[in-house]
């Protein structure tokens, strides 16, 4: 299937670590995407950026971003139109699970609110004028689970920006924009290395929780990410897709 994405532009957050970032921002650029990638650790970014020039695809720019700075939404969507000319296509991967005590204070909520939720919601709305005008664009959320084992910041965050999602596609389908979120089950990334550290619990946890009964690898959601970021997806707007290995407990 051709995608026809050669010549796009993408910018994709949270491409610093070997996860779900790393590989969208990895399989837009084998598609002939130029893509800027983001996220606070410049020297993983810069790695990142190597690896894929060296694999024969244009090289990333690379673009730090600290998303805990207010600034950062309006500069980092200024420096990618800047570097790539324009933003065509916006992957928010940025982010993580916040497990939190019931009792935790208000910044612990508000941290985990706004990596996951405020800033992506700034980062987008900063870069839809844009995507208004050329009346083409693709915005994809890497959210997360509906369905909280406990109280976790990351799960009412990843919530509200399906809710907040949803809304936008109403109003964004008239210029050509579509903005889709897709729900990692358990993806091998640095997180989930650090939340399941050894391969005898990963192999408990797959046999328990996943159908597929193994974790998924960042390529396997890449390939989804990659077809809504493209033009023949452009009937598919305001879903939540999980990539899970059918984790998903519930039907709707
Ligand atoms: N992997 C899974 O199975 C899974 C499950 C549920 C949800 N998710 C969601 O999927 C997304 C990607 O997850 P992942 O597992 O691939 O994560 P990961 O490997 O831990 O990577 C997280 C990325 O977010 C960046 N980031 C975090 N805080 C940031 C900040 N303040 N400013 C800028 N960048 C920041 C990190 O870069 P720096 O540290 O260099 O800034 C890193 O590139 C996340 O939103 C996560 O919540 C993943």
């Amino acid at each position: 299937m051709d995608l026809q994405l050669t010549g796009k532009t993408a910018l994709v957050t949270g491409a610093s670590t070997p996860g779900i970032g790393r590989a969208i921002a990895a399989e837009l650029a084998r598609e002939g995407v130029t893509v800027a990638i983001a996220a606070r650790r410049g020297e993983l970014l810069r790695k990142v950026a190597q690896e894929i020039k060296a694999a024969g695809y244009a090289e990333p720019v690379v673009l730090e971003a600290d998303l805990y700075d207010p600034a950062t939404p309006e500069r980092l969507a200024a420096a990618a139109c800047d570097r790539l000319g324009r933003v065509d296509i916006l992957v928010n991967a940025a982010g993580g699970s916040r497990p939190i005590p019931f009792d935790a204070p208000v910044e612990t909520w508000e941290e985990g609110m706004m990596v996951n939720f405020f800033r992506l919601r700034e980062l987008t709305h900063a870069l839809l004028p844009a995507m208004i005008q050329s009346k083409w664009g693709r915005i994809i959320n890497i959210t997360g689970s509906s369905e909280p084992r406990n109280v976790n910041v990351a799960n009412a965050a990843k919530a509200a920006v399906h809710a907040w999602a949803k809304g936008l596609s109403r109003d964004m389908g008239k210029y050509g924009i579509t903005i889709n979120s897709i729900q990692p089950g358990r993806i091998k990334s640095e997180q989930m290395t650090r939340q399941h550290p050894t391969e005898e619990s990963r192999r408990e946890f797959s046999q328990r929780e996943i159908p597929a009964g193994r974790f998924g690898e960042p390529g396997e959601l890449a390939d989804l990410a990659v077809f809504l970021a493209s033009p023949r997806a452009g009937y598919i707007t305001g879903t939540v897709i999980p990539v899970d290995g059918g984790m998903k407990r519930f039907a709707f």
